[in-house]
């Protein structure tokens, strides 16, 4: 579980006062890695001070977090500090929080994070962390995973060393995010409540975290609340969902997601929703309520994506979700092998 977490709009202006403490000594400097959408926005990085050799560190969220760029990462922050860092600090969605958590285990383990994608392969805590979301929903910044696309599969460094230390939640800096970006983001933790509630995995922390997060995004979604209600309650579900699958798993449209990801480098949220949609075998009765969802927002889900998928394409994007075991029997239970096949899973990626 995280260690630390403060909440409220406004609370991003504690940033010094919560790592000074941590600073190991002059030598040894905090890395902020920050989503570049905010750089040149001195009103982000007015929030906090760099002393000694501190330094921020820009990086793009365009694309799915991969080993090789947490790779790259660490190896900068190590030819460019003098000692191990005090902490890494990471600033922006999800990409950056998994992004920010890898790099913080990778500076303490040997080798390439991809030797780490899987569960409870990590061996020696990270360096300090913080992590500040910039967009709710992920759950990222809660997580014990840090999902990374590596040369062979996209899967999470799932690990008891992997979540934050501290973790600085501020509705505030979610003002800037655009509509599209809200909902798809937003439906991941949606997304995460009905792939919790409905699995085999289900017991009681991750049926009430999971239930209050669920009720919220109906609440956000379906309802009629302010702006800032909107910001406040998402950021309270993104950390109940994100608790609920800590103490669960996913299902099915995390499993289709990752393929459709891992080919086509959807992003996870929009991938979630353009899977979703296609579940009704699943999860009938909250794929119905997702469209009322889409309606009352007038969002535009795209279509077709897989049209012009090549038969190699297609069939990695099946080994991706056929190898995310734990998911299928999350979501189907431990005979899930007997209810999907590769031609099940390729009618419905055709149909996306
Ligand atoms: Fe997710």
């Amino acid at each position: 579980m995280v260690s630390k977490v403060v909440f409220g709009r406004g609370s991003i202006n504690q940033i010094d006062d919560i790592i000074r403490p941590k600073r190991l000594n002059e030598r040894a400097p905090f890395v902020f890695i920050i989503d570049a959408f905010f750089q040149n926005q001195s009103t982000l990085t007015s929030k906090f001070s760099l002393l000694y050799d501190d330094y921020i560190i820009y990086v793009s969220a365009d694309e799915e977090p991969k080993t090789s760029q947490v790779d790259a990462l660490v190896e900068s922050i190590i030819l460019n500090t003098k000692d191990l860092p005090s902490g890494i600090i990471g600033i922006g969605g999800g990409t950056i929080m998994d992004i920010a958590k890898a790099v913080s285990i990778m500076l303490t383990n040997t080798g390439s994070s991809e030797d780490y994608q899987g569960w409870d392969l990590v061996k020696n805590p990270g360096v300090y962390s913080v992590g500040v979301p910039t967009i709710s929903g992920t759950g990222a910044e809660v997580s014990r995973t840090a999902v990374l696309s590596g040369s062979k599969l996209k899967l999470g460094l799932n690990s008891d060393y992997t979540p934050f230390n501290q973790v600085i939640l501020d509705p505030e800096l979610t003002e800037s995010v655009t509509k599209d970006q809200w909902f798809f983001t937003g439906m991941d933790c949606f997304i995460h409540c009905v792939e919790s509630l409905n699995g085999h995995f289900i017991n009681t922390f991750s049926e009430s975290y999971g239930t209050m997060a669920y009720a919220l995004c109906k609440d956000i979604f379906l309802g009629d609340l302010s702006d800032d209600d909107k910001q406040n309650k998402l950021m309270m579900a993104s950390w109940h969902g994100g608790m609920s699958i800590a103490y669960s798993q996913v299902g099915v449209a995390h499993a289709l997601s990752y393929g459709l990801s891992f080919v086509l480098g959807v992003k996870h949220g929009l991938g979630n929703c353009i899977v979703f949609n296609h579940l009704d075998e699943f999860y009938p009765n909250d794929v119905a309520l997702f469209r009322e969802m889409i309606v009352k927002n007038d969002i535009n889900l795209p279509k077709h994506i897989c049209e012009d998928v090549t038969d190699s394409q297609m069939e990695t994007m099946i080994d991706t979700a056929l190898s995310l075991e734990p998911l299928w029997e999350n979501a189907l239970g431990n005979e899930w092998k007997t209810q999907i096949s590769r031609q099940k899973i390729e009618r419905l990626f055709r149909k996306m």
